[in-house]
Formats: structure tokens, sequence, C-alpha cells
């Protein structure tokens, strides 16, 4: 309705659907839980719990939302992955396997890049299901099946509230898979209880907007780079950070995977280069830890984001906990604000960056 496309007391979209991610994990978790039953489709849900494989095809945003769901369905459905760039798969397509299942991530549904592999996939008479917040979209109508990502109208152009709500429904549908499959994981997440924490815990994170601010202004006045670094699952999470702060901020700012920095990246580190690094990975904590001791002895400014599990003194912003599995929900949430007022501060149009469409209807 109207109301949901006013921009209210905000000055901006993009901090208004920031602020509103609390709201989209309860309403996700009271959409698709009827108490301890999820609320899925069921030939949906044996249709995809009958592949071998699953190919997670996305663009933008919505592929990182793609890179952290490869965890989530590999531990709770228990099947291989491949996540795919839709303007690269449509062209490239791999040799698929048996019984293949595609899933499309798409906010607007209406991405080319991404439908032209659905055209693709239905001639070949596969099995699809689309993700997406606007259920009557292009992407949405042409698929086999639908879930909505059910994040309210998104109208800035950077995607703040559909990464976090697109891999809440993508952990969502790997549990009903799991269950169904009989997969321990699976059984043994209370996903209710973990929205439940994660909307808490974005909340004490957006009430934090001064310290995030300061963060922004410190660690990037003046910058042209910036670096997040991260292993496992802050890795995919570190690609949506960076993605973020160039997009709006123009800095230009890059997500690695922390033990690459040796193999290359390292090289670009001098004084006071910001490095945000993420620990959120139970596994791969320690290593990280080696390679903030690397950047910081190059001069970098290191910023530490980590869990409560993992965090050590020091460290300057703490997530509270989380199952490890969906924790970008909430860790992406201080780079989203990082990046908000670091374009702010540049006095760009946050809401409006230059050269950047909302959704992109062309290939
Ligand atoms: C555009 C937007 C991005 C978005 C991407 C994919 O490039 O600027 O923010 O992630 O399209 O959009 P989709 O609607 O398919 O998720």
């Amino acid at each position: 309705d109207a109301s949901d496309i006013s921009k209210g007391t905000y000055d901006t979209f993009m901090l208004k659907e920031i602020d509103e991610q609390p709201a989209v994990m309860r309403k996700i978790s009271s959409h698709y839980f009827d108490g301890k039953k999820i609320n899925v489709d069921q030939k949906m849900l044996k249709d995809v719990a009958d592949a071998d494989r699953l190919y997670i095809v996305a663009a933008g945003t919505s592929y990182h939302a793609a890179l952290v769901g490869k965890d989530i369905f590999e531990n709770l459905a228990d099947v291989p992955v491949d996540v795919e760039l839709a303007s690269e798969f449509g062209y490239h397509m791999p040799k698929l396997s048996k019984k293949p299942f595609f899933i499309f991530l798409s906010q607007s549904g209406e991405t080319a890049d991404s439908r032209q592999v659905l055209v693709k996939v239905n001639e070949l008479g596969f099995h699809s299901l689309t993700m997406t917040n606007v259920p009557n979209s292009t992407l949405s109508r042409e698929a086999t099946y639908t879930m909505e990502l059910l994040a309210g109208p998104e109208i800035a152009v950077a995607s703040t509230k559909a990464y976090t709500a697109n891999i809440a429904v993508e952990a969502v549908l790997a549990k009903a898979m799991g269950e169904l499959k009989g997969v321990k994981a699976a059984k043994d997440l209370d996903l209710q209880g973990q929205l439940a924490l994660a909307a808490n815990a974005i909340q004490t994170i957006v009430d934090e907007k001064d310290k995030f601010n300061k963060i922004a202004d410190d660690y990037l006045t003046g910058k042209n780079d910036a670096f997040y670094i991260g292993r496992g699952i802050d890795y995919a999470l570190s690609l949506e950070a960076a993605l973020k702060l160039k997009e709006i901020s123009y800095i230009h700012s890059e997500g690695f995977a922390a033990g690459e920095l040796k193999h290359g990246t390292i090289s670009l580190i001098e004084k006071d280069t910001p490095v945000f690094a993420y620990i959120n990975d139970g596994i791969g904590a320690a290593h990280t830890r080696g390679n903030i001791q690397e950047v910081t002895a190059r001069g970098a400014h290191v910023l530490v984001i980590a869990s409560k599990k993992y965090a050590e003194k020091g460290d300057q912003v703490i997530i509270p906990e989380i199952n490890e599995m969906i924790s970008p929900i909430v860790s992406v949430v201080p780079a989203q604000l990082i990046a908000y007022y670091a374009s702010l501060a540049r006095g760009n149009n946050v809401d409006q960056p230059r050269n950047l469409a909302k959704s992109v209807t062309v290939e």
C-alpha cells in the first residue's frame, strides 16, 4: 500500500529499509512457520528435495545472498549447490547434473540476465523456483514455483532488507528440505528461535547509528580504497559488504578471502588503508586474526567486526550471538550503515547512486 512506499520520518529510503530489517525477520518467521510446521508448497518441496544438485542463479546483491545460501543448503538439506552469476551462466552453461533444480534469486523479479537463464531452463524442461520480493514479477510467473521474500517494497537502489530476507527464506526452504530428507542438522536447528534472535541482534546494531557514523568518518574520510576481508561465511559476506560501500560511496572497495591477501592483494596495503575484517566463521577465526596482524604490520587501519563468541579485547564491533550459517543476516548490517554514512558524508545521492538502476532489464 501507499504508506509502504513513503519515506515516513526518514530522509532516505535506504536508512528506512535498513531499520525495517528486524520487522522483516519477524514477518518471515510468522509467515513461514505455523507452530513447528513449515509453511511451504508441498509439491515444490518434494520436487526440490528430489534434486541431486541445486543451481542458484542471480545477479548483484542477490548473487551474494546465493553465496551465503550455498552453505545453508549444503548443511541443512544435504545437497550439493552451484552458485552462478546469471550473466555468465546463460552463455556458458556447464555440464548439468542428472536431476538439477534451479533457484532464481531476484528482489525485483525482472532482471534480464536472470530471465534469459530461466527461459533456457524452461526450454530444457527443468523445474525452478524464484525467490523474489515481487510475487507477480516476470521471474515469478515464468518459474515453476515462487517463494516470497516478504521484505516489503525496496526503493533504494542499494539492496539491504532484500538481502537479509533472502538469506532467511533460503534457510526456511533448506530446513524444510532437510526435515523431509531426515537430515539431523535441519531437525536440530530452531530456525524460528534464530530468526527472533536475528531480529533482536539487528535492532541492537541499528540502535547504534552514531557509532557507525563515527566509524565511517574515522576510517573512510578522504580514502579512495577500502577492503573487507573474511573467511568462509565471512568471505561471502565481505563481497556484499564491499559492494554496498562501492555502490553508494564510490570508494573503491573490494571483498577478499582473508587467506588470499598474501597471494597478491596485500601489496595494496599502505599506511592507513582501511581494512574491515569479519570474524563470525569459527573455522576461519584464528587464521583471520593472523591476516589482521599481517595487514596491521603494513600500516592498515583495521576495524574488526566479530561475533560475541570469537571476539577479543579491542575488537570494535561485536555481533550478538546468532547461528553461524545465517550470521550474515546480522553481520551485514554494520556494513550497510558504514556505507550509508560514507555516502552521506560525500554528499552523494544515497538512494539513487550514479550509473545504477534498481532493476536492470537489459542483458
Ligand atoms: C541491479 C541492482 C542491484 C541488484 C541487482 C539484481 O543491478 O542495482 O542492487 O542486486 O540488480 O537485482 P534483482 O532484482 O534481480 O535482485
